[in-house]
């Protein structure tokens, strides 16, 4: 199975210009073969801003507003999977910063993450997540989501490996450097494989890292974007890696788990 990224550079408050450079991308993406591709957090609506009105004014509801259809168009012409970050607005009027997953016919729309922990400014804007952590099954694999600053806590990723997550999809803005380093050690502890999908860019005086990866169970990096330029990257995959969770005849890393240590 392939898997990809895209990696690009949204224009803050600017949706039409963020779909036409998305739509590009993701079909650059889908030649590659992938089947499942993740899009930045807020790809749509651009990460810095000053004000809360400026995200009430450019949220959208899920699955209804115009980028949830946008990449339920997407999914169906390419034929593969999206997960893709982007900022929500409830029927309530509350935001969220949240993730769509959808895919190609027959499935359309298949469900949303909202980013349970928020970073910095986040707080003054969105509600923090209120739905859980997540797998989606897509057949060919069991997909879980987090966004961003979720990977700053283990439990985030360790909870969507134990619900059986093969592949953790994980759109993201990254500022703080950690990211890349940590994410491999991730997927190793929890033998999952990982998909951030960064932005580039400086948006108001704040620089984001680029550095997109794909980090496989044994904390391989099968593939790193660039730190400044638009681009995706697929790789190729093989599932079962993800599924087999024995480290040597002695230990499996789920079953030796001895949770009963673990309260507080
Ligand atoms: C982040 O969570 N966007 C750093």
């Amino acid at each position: 199975m392939k898997v990809g990224f895209v990696q690009m550079e949204p224009k803050l408050l600017n949706l039409n210009a963020n779909l036409s450079k998305a739509e590009k991308l993701i079909k650059e993406a889908a030649n590659q073969g992938a089947k499942l591709i993740v899009l930045p957090e807020l790809f749509d609506t651009g990460y810095n801003f000053e004000a809360k009105e400026e995200v009430e004014e450019i949220a959208q509801q899920i699955p209804d507003g115009e980028t949830t259809q946008f990449l339920v168009e997407q999914a169906r012409e390419h034929e593969a999977f999206i997960v893709a970050g982007t900022a929500e607005k409830d029927e309530r009027g509350r935001l969220y910063n949240s993730a769509v997953i959808v895919g190609p016919i027959g499935q359309g729309y298949i469900g949303k993450y909202r980013k349970i922990h928020l970073f910095y400014r986040e707080k003054l804007f969105f509600e923090p997540g209120n739905l859980g952590f997540h797998v989606f099954n897509i057949g060919m694999a069991k997909v879980g989501i987090m966004i961003c600053f979720d990977w700053f806590f283990p439990e985030s990723m360790r909870t969507l490996a134990l619900k059986g997550a093969d592949i953790v999809a994980h759109p993201a803005n990254l500022v703080l450097p950690y990211a890349p380093r940590a994410m491999p050690i991730r997927s190793l502890e929890n033998r999952v494989f990982s998909i951030t999908a960064n932005r580039i860019g400086e948006e108001r005086g704040l620089r984001f890292i680029g550095m997109s990866q794909i980090n496989s169970p044994r904390a391989e990096i099968l593939l790193r974007a660039s730190e400044d330029k638009e681009e995706v990257g697929v790789v190729e995959i093989n599932i079962e890696e993800a599924r087999n969770k024995r480290l040597n005849e002695f230990n499996d890393i789920f079953k030796d788990r001895r949770p009963e240590h673990y309260s507080l």
